[in-house]
This record gives C-alpha cells, structure tokens and sequence, in this order.
C-alpha cells in the first residue's frame, strides 16, 4: 500500500424528505446569502426546489438563484454565476441538482474568491479557497456530491477538463433516494454505469497488497450488479435507490481509491466524446470501459482475471487466465448493454472521421504533452486504436 492523506469533511444527511434540513445545515456552516443553482428544469417540475426555498425561508436565509446547468456543464454559465455572486454577495451555493450542476456550483465558488480566470483550475492549477457549496442530489452518478472534482466544458474550443481540491469538497450533502425515482431509465442507467467507472478505474492500479480497497471495490460492484436491474425494472424501489446512492458516494469520495495508484484513462478518452458530441458522460462510459480494458489488459491479466471471478462469477482458467480476464470484461459490457446503454461508436453517435481530432484535443489539448497516463499510459497511437476499437 502507498503513503496517503485522507480529507472527506462532507457531512452528509441520507433518507426520505432530508431536503427539508436545508436550510438548517446552510446555517450550522456559517451561509447567510445563498446562490441556489440548478439545471433544466426538472427539480422545478418536481417541486424539489420549492421546498429547498421554504426550508431556506424557515431559517430566515436570504437566497439569488441561477438555473441552466446543462449536462456536461459550460463555462458561460460558470462566468455568470461568479458575476452574479459577487454582486449579490453570496456567501454560500446550494447546487440542486446533478454532477452537472454540483459542478458549475463548485466552479463558481472556486472562481468567486480568485482575482484570475477560473479556468486556470482546470489547466492544472490547485483549488485552495473557495466559498462552501452544499449539494442536494437528484442523481446517483457523478459522486461529486463527496468529491473534491469538478468538471467543466470551456465553449470556445470544447475543452472538457477537470479540476481537483479539497476546498471544493461540499460541507454537506443531503442524499433523498426517492428524489431519484423521477429519473429516466437511460439516465439511471448511465449513472450506474459512471458509479462502476469510478469503480474500476480505482480497481486498476499498479499498486501491490491492497486488499481492503480491492475488496471495498468489489463489494461495491457486486451491490451495483445486484440493484442496477433492480432499478431499472422497477424505478420506483425505494431501497434499492438507495443502496445505489450510498455506492455512487462511496465509489468516488476516494475511500475505496486511497493508498493505491489509479487509473482514469477510460474517463479522460470518455470526456472528449462527451465534449464533441453532447453525450451522457455514463452512455459514453459504457462504450469506452470496454474497449479501454481489452487493450491494456495484457499490462495485468491477473487484475482483471480477479475481478472477472470475483465480481461476474467467472470459473478461473490458470492456464489461461486471459481468457478469464477477456470473459469478465464481455460480462461488464453485456451488463451495461442489458441495463439500456450504447455498446459502439454510432450507438452513441461518434464518427470515424473525427478520430483524429478526439485525439489530438485527449493527448495534446489544454497543455498535454501527447500522451494520458494512468494504469498504461497511452500515446496517440494507443488512444487511436482504442476510438478505432470502439466503432
Ligand atoms: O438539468 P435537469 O433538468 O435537472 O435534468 C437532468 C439532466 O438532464 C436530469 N436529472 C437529474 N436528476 C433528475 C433528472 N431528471 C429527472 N429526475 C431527477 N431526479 O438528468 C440529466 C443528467 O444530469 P447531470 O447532472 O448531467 O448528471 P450526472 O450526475 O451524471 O453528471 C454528469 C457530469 O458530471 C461529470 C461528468 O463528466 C458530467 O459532466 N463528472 C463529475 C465528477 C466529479 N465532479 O467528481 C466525476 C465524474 O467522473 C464525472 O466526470
Ligand atoms: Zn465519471
């Protein structure tokens, strides 16, 4: 196991009607002018945000509000939320919504409190300060309800890059499972699908002896193979959302991913599609995993061969431990198909012909020096056989 820190301060309330502590734990951390941010529309429709404001009005906190956040969230709106906070001075942002709108919400506190551009955070540059955010989450995907990650699309060039500090991890985040249960298969499923990305790219590592993380990762997949179905054939069960919800924080707070080095190719090569193409970054996940892993797979056969029979129940081949690791990676993939996800290039609708430039802007955009690292690290060649893979 590797030297680690471990900062998670995000105080956490889970279970039904919990969005009604708003306004209670936006005082317990010191707010008393509130951005409350938010995306399309669908926490309006449902009254969540609503009842977000009466518990805000009840504790007497003064609130501004900006909608908008649109999946794959944009630099525009992140400009106009730090204007906006400035002028109001807000001193607090509740992000109603999405790893979308949890997002714009902490680009915006990280932007507030900074003399330059905030893009400079997602071109490398460490978050220190930031005005606190707290989440109320309407999806189980991203996990950036527990993490100190962001991730923004710059409109001008279509740049989707992340940003990283624990002063953006949120002081709180209130988890209602049945806010959930108004979600769309396909979007269920495309969280389900990022909550095992996170699961994996973690589970690949180049470190030896981890095996609490090892066995919390696939614990953690096992229950996502377990109450994924679930969820999709019945939206509505109740503990099964839950259980989902509680993984999706768990996989990506990082208490599964400390002591051990990490993957995130599959998720750099994924953010350029959802960059170019407008994708749900889960649908992109689904066609990316596998073609990812087939390629490396020869770096670490046992790695994969474990979590084909550990995690899919696969008959181990000692001879042939390829040809494990090979069957649990179909398994995954003939997962993600069954829950309603893309399997290929033109499911998702991506184009050969701009393969080329899916691969410039991953290996060289933004300040990359033409190569992505990770559990292998890939130079352009590597990332073109891969999109190539993917078709
Ligand atoms: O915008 P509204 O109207 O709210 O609709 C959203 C959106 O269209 C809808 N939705 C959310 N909750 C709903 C609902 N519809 C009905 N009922 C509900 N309860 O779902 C759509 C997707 O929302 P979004 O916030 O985009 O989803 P997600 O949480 O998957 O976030 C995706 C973004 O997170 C980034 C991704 O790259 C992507 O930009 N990530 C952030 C991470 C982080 N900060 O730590 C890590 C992840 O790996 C990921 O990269
Ligand atoms: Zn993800």
């Amino acid at each position: 196991m590797e030297n680690f820190t471990f900062y998670s301060p995000t105080y956490f309330v889970f279970g039904k009607e919990s969005e009604g502590q708003t306004g209670s734990m936006v005082k317990r951390f010191g707010g008393s002018k509130v951005l409350l941010h938010y995306g399309g529309g669908s926490v309006v429709r449902s009254g969540l945000l609503d009842r977000v404001k009466d518990s805000l009005k009840a504790e007497n906190i003064d609130f501004v509000e900006l909608g908008g956040v649109r999946p794959n969230p944009r630099s525009g709106l992140v400009y106009e939320g730090i204007e906006l906070c400035r002028k109001k001075n807000v001193d607090f942002i509740v992000a109603v919504g999405g790893g979308s709108t949890i997002d714009s919400s902490k680009a915006i506190a990280a932007g507030v409190v900074y003399d330059g551009d905030f893009w400079d955070f997602y071109s490398g540059k460490l978050i220190e300060k930031a005005l606190p955010v707290g989440t109320i989450l309407t999806i189980a995907a991203a996990g950036s309800e527990g993490s100190p990650d962001s991730v923004i699309t710059r409109e001008e060039d279509m740049m989707k890059r992340g940003a990283t500090g624990d002063a953006i991890r949120p002081k709180f985040s209130i988890l209602n499972p049945a806010l959930t249960q108004t979600l769309p298969a396909f979007q269920s499923a495309c969280g389900i699908t990022d909550i095992m990305a996170h699961l994996y790219e973690r589970y690949l590592t180049n470190s030896t002896d981890v095996e609490v993380t090892d066995r919390m990762i696939e614990a953690l997949l096992l229950t996502m193979k377990h109450e994924g179905p679930r969820v999709i054939e019945n939206p509505d069960n109740y503990e099964a959302r839950a259980n989902i919800m509680w993984a999706g924080m768990m996989a990506h707070n990082n208490s599964c991913g400390v002591g051990r080095t990490q993957d995130w190719n599959s998720h750099n090569i994924e953010h350029e599609l959802s960059a170019l193409y407008d994708v749900a970054h889960g649908a992109g996940l689904a066609v990316t995993m596998p073609a990812v892993f087939k390629y490396v797979m020869k770096h670490n056969v046992m790695r994969f061969a474990q979590a084909a029979v550990r995690v899919w129940g696969c008959s181990m081949d000692f001879e042939h431990p390829e040809v494990t690791a090979l069957e649990g990676i179909n398994r995954l993939a003939d997962f993600l198909t069954s829950l309603g996800m893309p399997k290929n290039f033109s499911e998702l609708g991506a184009k050969e012909e701009d393969i080329p430039k899916l691969v410039e802007n991953l290996c060289c955009g933004n300040g990359r020096d033409g190569k992505i690292s990770g559990f292998v690290t890939l130079d352009k060649d590597d990332c073109t056989n891969i999109y190539k893979m993917m078709i």
